[in-house]
């Protein structure tokens, strides 16, 4: 098939290349963003490839249509930036990769909550400057800590399991519990409130929804444990940013790992760093010695990557030759 492949960065070019050798599928790498105004681009093509800050509205989605897209591979697992409804009603299928490293982003979010905890952003820039004082860098064992882990599908329950590698307990909270991990005793499951009044760690693992957005807002951080630390690699959007600054302000939250911002679309993915942050949520949020914040980075290793690019070709290739599509995005209700 002839794709065009948007957003495109060096390390999708060579997954995909890799990938793609199984295959024979035409790839263009297009450097902007996927969105209404640069639809056009994909003119000729029979299918676009587009990542997660991507827009895909009704307005791009009737281009696509319009200029001859067949399909759309979405190169993540989560779906929130498209009109699926539109989509439907175009007769454009959506693909996605469901899952392709869970390992890699939960490893992050432990990444991001030891960083976080045990100061090592403050403590590699210290000693860089030749400072090699303790002062202000006291954390705390997460052995015998609580981790609320808030959703245990694929990197919820990735996640969980590597928590409980530290000797942690933890507490769970999934609209779907799944049965087997509190049967292998790994998780308990809880109410959304008693997770997070008792967790010392909150690490957010679910979709963004309707239901799940700002799950962690104002009236959320007054529940939680004075002092707890909160982790996302989910989406942003889960946390109400405004109410994070002002529980960080207010000692409230310990602290805040997180990979994902809710107004990060247009900013992540690119160097800004001859530009003024205009974004002043996020401005504040960097200030703070006990914010880390990654660029939408938790999915980025080489295993991910391959399985990102073998599925989503093998999807296309599925599309082409009428086999049913095994990672079709769910149809909306309704
Ligand atoms: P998954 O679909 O396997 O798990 C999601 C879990 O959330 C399910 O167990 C589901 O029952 C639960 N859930 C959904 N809606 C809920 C609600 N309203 N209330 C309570 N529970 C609810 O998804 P997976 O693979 O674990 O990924 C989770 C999210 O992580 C993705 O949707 C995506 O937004 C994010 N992600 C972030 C990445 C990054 O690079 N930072 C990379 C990949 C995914």
């Amino acid at each position: 098939m002839r794709l065009a492949l948007f957003g495109a960065r060096h390390y999708d070019r060579e997954s995909f290349e890799i990938a793609n050798q199984g295959f024979a599928h035409s790839i263009s790498y297009l450097e902007p963003r996927l969105d209404a105004d640069t639809a056009p681009l994909a003119a000729g093509y029979d299918a676009v490839c587009s990542f997660v800050n991507d827009r895909l509205d009704q307005r791009a989605l009737e281009k696509l249509k319009e200029i001859g897209v067949r399909i759309i591979a979405l190169r993540c697992a989560g779906f929130n930036h498209v009109d699926l409804a539109a989509a439907a009603r175009l007769g454009l299928p959506v693909v996605r990769v469901p899952a392709y490293s869970p390992h890699a982003v939960a490893e992050h979010a432990a990444a991001l909550l030891l960083s976080l905890n045990r100061r090592i952003h403050r403590s590699h820039a210290r000693v860089r400057e030749g400072n090699f004082s303790l002062d202000g860098l006291v954390g705390f064992d997460l052995y015998g800590k609580t981790i609320a882990v808030l959703g245990t599908g694929n990197i919820g329950a990735t996640a969980a399991r590597i928590f409980r590698g530290f000797g942690c307990q933890i507490l769970a909270y999934d609209a779907y519990p799944d049965q087997a991990l509190s049967a292998a005793g790994i998780l308990s499951y809880v109410s959304l409130d008693e997770a997070l009044r008792a967790a010392d760690v909150i690490s957010l693992h679910l979709p963004l929804s309707p239901e799940t957005r700002h799950i962690l807002d104002a009236d959320a951080f007054a529940r939680m444990k004075p002092g707890a630390l909160v982790i996302n690699t989910g989406r942003g959007a889960l946390i109400d940013s405004r109410a994070l600054v002002v529980a960080l302000k207010g000692g409230r939250v310990g602290g805040a790992g997180l990979d994902v911002y809710e107004e990060e679309e247009g900013l992540f993915f690119r160097d800004m760093s001859n530009q003024v942050i205009q974004d002043d949520v996020l401005a504040r949020l960097l200030t703070f010695p006990n914010v880390i914040i990654t660029a939408h980075q938790a999915f980025l290793t080489r295993e991910a990557l391959g399985a990102i690019a073998a599925t989503s070709l093998q999807s296309l290739a599925d599309f082409e030759a009428g086999r049913p599509l095994q990672h079709q995005a769910p149809a909306p209700a309704g």
